[in-house]
């Protein structure tokens, strides 16, 4: 039977500033079988385009990505927030729904041709997938989909990333 994912994302009012409402996904990555259903549906999808590479930025984009590429036998490749990459790197700057930020990935993280699934846990204004994608795509990876626990569907992130195959395994 199919889990409702629901049940298990906690929200809180006004975190981590006043106006925004946190959506948690801690409770579905303490239960093993919730994690594990939720991580299978990004592996069906990713199964049906032929992934050979997984990307996700940090940190929740990690926790979402590792999993996956594990499970379909591919690398993962961590999107890192600034000053966290040694070596040749490239970045990008984004707005997020709470402040600003930038993403840098390692110059031979990807090669040329190479199918790439960027994952994360929350699509919000699509600020930070969008950055990951244009990295990946910088390095010659090729974006066959975006793959999200949650997607706040107000904030209009999908917008961002209409050229894109999406899943979301929950709608707000
Ligand atoms: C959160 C979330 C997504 C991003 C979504 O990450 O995990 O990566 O915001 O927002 P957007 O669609 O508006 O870009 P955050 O930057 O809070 O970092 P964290 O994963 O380190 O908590
Ligand atoms: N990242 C950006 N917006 C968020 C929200 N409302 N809840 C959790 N993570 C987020």
């Amino acid at each position: 039977m199919a889990i409702d994912f629901t049940q298990y994302i906690a929200s809180y009012e006004n975190y981590p500033e006043p106006g925004v409402l946190f959506r948690d996904i801690s409770p579905l990555l303490e239960n093993g079988d919730a994690y594990k259903a939720a991580t299978n549906e990004i592996v069906k999808f990713a199964r049906e385009r032929d992934v050979d590479m997984v990307v996700g930025p940090e940190a929740r984009g990690f926790i979402v990505g590792c999993p996956v590429a594990n499970e379909l036998g591919v690398g993962f490749s961590p999107a890192r927030k600034q000053d966290k990459l040694p070596g040749e790197i490239i970045s990008a700057s984004y707005d997020l729904e709470y402040g600003k930020a930038s993403l840098c990935l390692r110059k031979d993280a990807i090669k040329k041709g190479q199918r790439v699934l960027v994952t994360d846990d929350l699509l919000a204004t699509g600020g930070t997938i969008d950055a990951t994608i244009r990295m990946v795509e910088e390095l010659g990876g090729i974006v066959v989909g975006t793959a999200f626990i949650i997607e706040l569907e107000e904030l209009n992130g999908r917008d961002k990333i209409a050229d894109y195959d999406i899943l979301s395994l929950v709608k707000y």
